[in-house]
């Protein structure tokens, strides 16, 4: 085979050592080691039968043809009455575009307002794929520190010390992932502050685990809190994580007009409109009941409170109690190993999957998620505490 000489681009991108994680535990699995696996970034359950009901019928109803690229425009109003009703946030269909996840918002957002050298801070930890589509676009992402003892909280005078001439965005992402951690109003306030002191500056509001947050924690959007700033906050959010529909390929951005304008024409010349039928599916996701969601938090929340009193009780390791999503970040008790050859350990010798949080940006940690069965995080639990032992005292 000739050689293929890469785009500066496609060699610009790191590897995935999630993937690579994964790949080992599927090739041990299969050698028929017993394998333990607390990594997944999804729900293990399906979607409602309703949602599934009415996908399966749109495709016999002929919603099975090009579409306009932004999206369905009755999606984009009932997203837009959603936005309204339960975000308290006033916007309307062309404040919105549906993309293909949430992932594709993001990523459309920064090929649209990202010029070559503009920077882009990212409060750590964050989600990982947030740095590789900044440099997708040219842009540099700078990061932002936290420590796990001070639970994970922005630092405004360090949030400040890194804004240059050359800043265009801040990303929020509450509930975070990896930590679980909500942003208090308190804090969302601050940093709409400090934005209000740069004109320049727009934030980037991820909001896809907005619907999984423990029993008395509730989701608040930076953008209803400064009314103010609604043309510089940009809401990524989507279907995947709340309604369990991760490979539907479903989300949304929402934002001023000219910018969803702009990610439309970008979309119409890449993806196109997201799946047709799949959109029909998204519409009905936005009429389920709030007895859904109550009974899965129920759910998370137990689940999500016996990973984290295991994880309290493991001698050597430190961790914040996470209030939303499906993780926990706990601290390894030193770095006398880095994040990913602990992982690989933990996998070679107990048979537990976890993911490394270098990629997150802390290499002292580890994500462990509770999307999985209780008797599951229990045998995860133990197998964690057996290493931890041997690794470190
Ligand atoms: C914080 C965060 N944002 C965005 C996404 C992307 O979601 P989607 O599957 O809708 O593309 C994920 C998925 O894991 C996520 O964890």
């Amino acid at each position: 085979m000739s050689e293929v000489n890469l785009s500066k681009r496609a060699l610009s991108i790191e590897p995935s050592l999630t993937l690579q994680i994964s790949a080992k535990a599927k090739q041990l699995s299969a050698e028929g080691k017993d394998i333990c696996n607390l990594s997944a970034g999804e729900p293990d359950f399906d979607a409602p039968k309703e949602i599934i009901n009415s996908t399966s019928e749109a495709i016999f109803n002929g919603y099975t043809k090009y579409g306009p690229a932004a999206g369905d425009l009755e999606l984009r109003k009932a997203i837009a009455k959603k936005l309204q009703t339960k975000n308290n946030l006033n916007a309307n269909f062309e404040n919105i575009m549906v993309t293909n996840g949430a992932k594709q918002a993001i990523y459309n957002l920064f090929q649209v307002l990202l010029n070559d050298g503009d920077e882009v801070i990212i409060p750590a930890p964050y989600w990982l794929s947030y740095p590789q589509m900044v440099r997708l676009a040219g842009g540099k992402p700078v990061f932002l520190n936290s420590s796990a003892e001070d639970g994970f909280k922005i630092n405004m005078e360090a949030l400040k010390a890194k804004i240059t001439s050359k800043t265009k965005f801040i990303i929020i992402n509450s509930p975070n992932n990896p930590t679980g951690r909500v942003i208090p109003k308190e804090e969302l306030l601050q940093i709409a502050e400090v934005v209000r002191e740069h004109k320049n500056i727009n934030i980037l509001s991820d909001e896809i685990y907005e619907l999984i947050l423990k029993k008395e924690f509730h989701h608040l959007s930076l953008a209803s809190l400064a009314t103010d700033l609604r043309e510089r906050i940009f809401i990524i959010n989507g279907f995947a994580k709340g309604w369990a529909m991760t490979g539907w390929r479903v989300g949304y951005l929402v934002g001023q007009r000219d910018v969803i304008k702009a990610s439309s024409a970008l979309q119409s010349q890449s993806t196109s409109n997201v799946c047709s039928f799949v959109q029909r599916g998204a519409l009905e996701a936005l009429k389920t009941n709030q007895e859904f969601f109550l009974k899965i938090n129920k759910h998370y929340d137990h689940r999500r409170e016996i990973l984290y009193q295991g994880l309290k009780n493991i001698e050597g390791l430190f961790i914040q109690p996470p209030n939303g999503a499906f993780y926990a970040f706990p601290k390894l008790p030193d770095n006398s190993m880095t994040s990913v050859e602990f992982c690989k350990r933990m996998l070679e010798n107990y048979g537990l999957v976890v993911v490394p949080g270098k990629p997150f940006g802390d290499d002292q940690c580890i994500r462990i998620s509770c999307a999985s069965s209780k008797e599951n995080i229990i045998d995860g639990l133990s197998r964690l505490k057996k290493a931890i032992f041997n690794y470190y005292f």
